[in-house]
């Protein structure tokens, strides 16, 4: 029994092994005012962990009551500070939110000078990147705030999906500081956060809504019906948009110092967009999954074809040179989007459909922080009659803010874990979620030749949210 107890009470989400939270006073002065508002029936001093809060009974009811009134609710204005860590891949950031929305302070160390030298990211060598900086990163968010560990309420950090050896560093950052200064923690997903930080920036968001995340490893459109709650209409079934953006950068021998989707964007505006003519992926498809690798394919092609040599970098190239660079990366750009825009519509519809008083499209995560992207995003909710919710650049790309933030919208559900042990036992084994999915699939847009493909390894976070609620 003690080796079993010891394995799992040193995860994120724990069963609940522990009979007594300890938190310090100005944690416990929060839970009180939480629990008797949010749960008047029931002490949040009974352990919720993140697993265990999924099965209250009283979640389901307590979800729809806050969040669904989130603009009006009185509880928006509680006052709970959250440290967020992020180090899913090869950003280290962390920042201080209050719950009122306030950010006291934002880190991001980037890892720009590795990715430009290897030309992605190597994990081995990003984990060692965010060991080097991540107590700096967390002080300087702590500094930046002008507050100490003590005054946090709790502390946030992403568990999945991303890098194993990413996230652990992260991980063990979070469980250290919670341990010594007696925090809760919640484990927190990627993805949700890239959506729920739309929420931190457009008070009036509320569920449901529509969200397309388009980030370096993920391109989704998901219906977010409520808090932990998310129906997958498409994915893609090979490369992310991000990934093909930093492909092109790369064969075209940009400076990748900034990211290449910020280097493709700059200059693809000296370019005709259309001097290439790309085909537009999967028009045959007629369902919102995405493909960007037979684009990549069809942009190395026609680098081959005009005798691009991408060693040699763009400032070195002859000014001819340049220039059909220039019109390679505005033709790729012009038709990267237009599969984002095709693919929006037929979502809007389907997810129209299934909840009618949606009002509004999310897009969020790296890529969207493109000015290109939100132009011509912005047409396609204009003609729908929706609202386009972008969360500024430097939130839409990794940062520790929509870490805190997502921390703020579970812990003030009670999904939340209590403080890790100050030792944590040996041979200790840390909750990540490498790949874990956000929702379930929405059965018109399963893809046959993604299934076959997809290994899952974690449960999605719906499931685990609809399961417990059961
Ligand atoms: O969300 P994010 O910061 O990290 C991941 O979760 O992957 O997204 C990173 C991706 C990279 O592929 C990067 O090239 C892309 O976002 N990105 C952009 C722009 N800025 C960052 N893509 C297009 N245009 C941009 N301005
Ligand atoms: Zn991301």
């Amino acid at each position: 029994m003690a080796p079993l107890a010891s394995t799992l009470s040193c995860t994120i989400s724990r069963l609940n092994l522990f009979a007594e939270l300890s938190l310090n006073r100005h944690s416990i002065r929060i839970y009180r005012t939480l629990s008797s508002k949010l749960r008047p029936n029931k002490s949040l001093y009974h352990h919720r962990s993140f697993k265990s809060s999924f099965s209250s009974s009283t979640c389901k009811s307590t979800t729809s009551n806050c969040s669904k009134t989130l603009g009006s609710n009185p509880l928006f204005n509680d006052n709970l500070v959250v440290l967020g860590i992020e180090t899913s891949c090869d950003d280290t950031a962390a920042a201080v939110v209050r719950s009122n929305g306030e950010i006291l302070s934002q880190v991001v160390s980037s890892q720009a000078d590795l990715l430009a030298k290897y030309g992605g990211v190597a994990p081995k060598m990003a984990e060692e990147a965010h060991s080097q900086v991540i107590d700096q990163v967390v002080q300087d968010a702590l500094d930046k705030a002008n507050l100490t560990e003590t005054d946090l309420s709790a502390v946030a950090v992403t568990i999945g999906p991303g890098l194993s050896l990413c996230l652990r560093v992260g991980v063990q950052k979070a469980r250290k500081i919670a341990a010594i200064h007696q925090l809760p923690i919640v484990g927190v997903h990627h993805m949700e956060a890239h959506a729920l930080v739309a929420r931190l920036c457009e008070k009036d968001l509320q569920f449901p809504f529509l969200a397309l995340l388009i980030s370096g490893g993920h391109n989704l459109l998901v219906l977010a019906r409520d808090l932990g709650d998310y129906l997958q209409l498409g994915t893609t079934i090979d490369d992310a948009i991000g990934e093909a953006y930093d492909k092109s950068a790369k064969w075209l021998g940009l400076d990748l110092r900034k990211s290449g989707g910020a280097a493709i964007e700059e200059l693809a505006g000296r370019g005709d967009p259309q001097s290439v003519k790309f085909s537009v992926p999967m028009k045959q498809h007629k369902d919102c999954n995405f493909s960007y690798a037979g684009l990549k394919t069809q942009l190395r092609l026609a680098i081959e074809s005009k005798n691009i040599d991408g060693g040699i970098p763009f400032s070195s190239a002859s000014t001819e040179d340049q220039g059909l660079r220039a019109d390679i990366a505005a033709s790729f750009q012009r038709v990267a989007v237009l599969h984002l825009e095709e693919r929006c519509e037929r979502a809007i519809q389907w997810a129209l459909e299934i909840e009618p008083s949606i009002k509004h499209l999310v897009v969020s995560g790296g890529v969207a922080s493109n000015q290109y992207v939100r132009a011509q995003l912005q047409e396609v909710v204009g003609r729908n009659s929706l609202q386009l919710v972008c969360p500024p650049p430097t939130l839409c790309t990794d940062n520790g803010v929509m870490i805190a933030w997502t921390g703020i919208e579970n812990f003030r559900m009670g999904r939340f874990d209590p403080p890790p042990p100050v030792i944590e036992p040996e041979g200790c084994q840390l909750d990540l979620r490498p790949r874990w999915p956000l929702g379930e699939e929405y059965g018109r847009g399963r893809s046959v030749a993604r299934s076959m493909r997809t290994a899952r390894i974690h449960p999605s976070l719906t499931s685990l949210t609809q399961h417990q609620r059961q």
